[in-house]
């Protein structure tokens, strides 16, 4: 079957309890190590890719790479999705490269400025069959002066902004500041996610998905495998997995995932290198880390409960 887009997955992940894993993808390692996972697991599954990913693959890299994962599981529903797109140019271009979600990410303007940027990626992307996530509120990471979650929780979600912003955009899902941010630094000291934040929006928008960003766990495995073999990341900290699972089961029916991909790649890698320091195949060290991922996606997939869950999503 084709790409599709995220309508059905949402529909079911709300009504059924469960979230749609987002993970990021910039080579073929890496979309081979997710892609099998999700091929063994029978889950739905949403492949983004960011601005960045677009300039260091190359969007015809990339798109090529995913034909092939569509055309090899016909049994599972996969959606292309732009991830952080930050200008309305952006969003267009990838509707007409084939993307079948892009994200507005308006966030950093104004709220009305918001709201008309992405009313008219909502347009354009609609009248081409194609659904939008936007977002309200402010991330860490990205956002450089937001980081860690003192910081984040001034710059949670609205709910009664939320909803007006949603009645006026049009826009299909929502990604809301909740307590987490990007990278492998979200918390300083106990990590903590605004569960109420979620419910209050969930209230006032009954039905309609929301998107969590920043949403990797900072595996232990893989930060003491860095941490063993040379790298340097000892005060990683990532959103538990429980928090995740929670959230999967209210309004959230997308969970963003790079961290956690990023890290299991680097520690195989870092531990080939470390234990065979004559090895200079990159097979023999890109392999290791293509099935680190797959096997660790294989797992987030049971804690967003979308195991198993591809054919009610067709
Ligand atoms: O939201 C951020 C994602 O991890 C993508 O990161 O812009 O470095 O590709 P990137
Ligand atoms: P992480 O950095 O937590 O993996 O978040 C990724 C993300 O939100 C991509 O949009
Ligand atoms: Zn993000």
């Amino acid at each position: 079957m084709a790409l599709v887009t995220t309508k059905k997955m949402f529909e079911m992940a709300y009504k059924n309890g469960y979230a749609i894993g987002a993970f990021n993808v910039n080579n073929m390692e890496i979309t081979q190590g997710i892609v099998a996972a999700i091929a063994e697991e029978k889950a739905p599954l949403i492949l983004q890719i960011s601005r960045g990913a677009r300039e260091y693959a190359k969007m015809s890299y990339l798109k090529a790479i995913i034909d092939v994962a569509v055309a090899e599981n016909p049994d599972i529903p996969i959606c292309m999705h732009l991830d952080h797109g930050d200008t309305i140019e952006i969003c267009k271009q990838c509707v007409d490269d084939g993307f079948t979600s892009v994200m507005i990410d308006a966030s950093h303007h104004p709220f009305e400025e918001n709201v008309r940027i992405t009313k008219e990626v909502v347009k354009y992307a609609h009248a081409h069959g194609v659904v939008v996530e936007a977002e309200l509120g402010q991330l860490g990471g990205i956002e450089e002066d937001v980081v860690g979650v003192d910081d984040v929780s001034a710059h949670l979600t609205d709910p009664a902004q939320a909803q007006t912003f949603v009645e006026k955009t049009g826009c299909d899902s929502l990604a809301v500041a909740v307590g987490t941010s990007h990278g492998a630094y979200k918390f300083k000291s106990e990590p903590k996610i605004a569960f109420d934040v979620i419910e209050k929006i969930q209230r006032r928008l009954p039905g309609f998905p929301l998107v969590m960003h920043g949403a990797s766990s900072v595996l232990k495995e893989f930060k003491d495998l860095i941490n063993k073999y040379g790298g340097k990341m000892p005060d990683a900290m990532g959103v538990p997995e429980e928090a995740i699972s929670r959230a999967a089961k209210m309004a959230v029916c997308k969970v963003n995932i790079d961290t956690d991909l990023r890290m299991a790649l680097t520690a195989k890698i870092r531990q080939v290198f470390a234990e065979k320091p004559g090895e200079f195949d990159p097979r023999k060290y890109l392999g290791p880390g293509r099935e680190a991922i797959k096997q660790m996606v294989k797992h987030k997939l049971h804690v967003l409960g979308c195991a198993g869950k591809a054919a009610e999503c067709l």
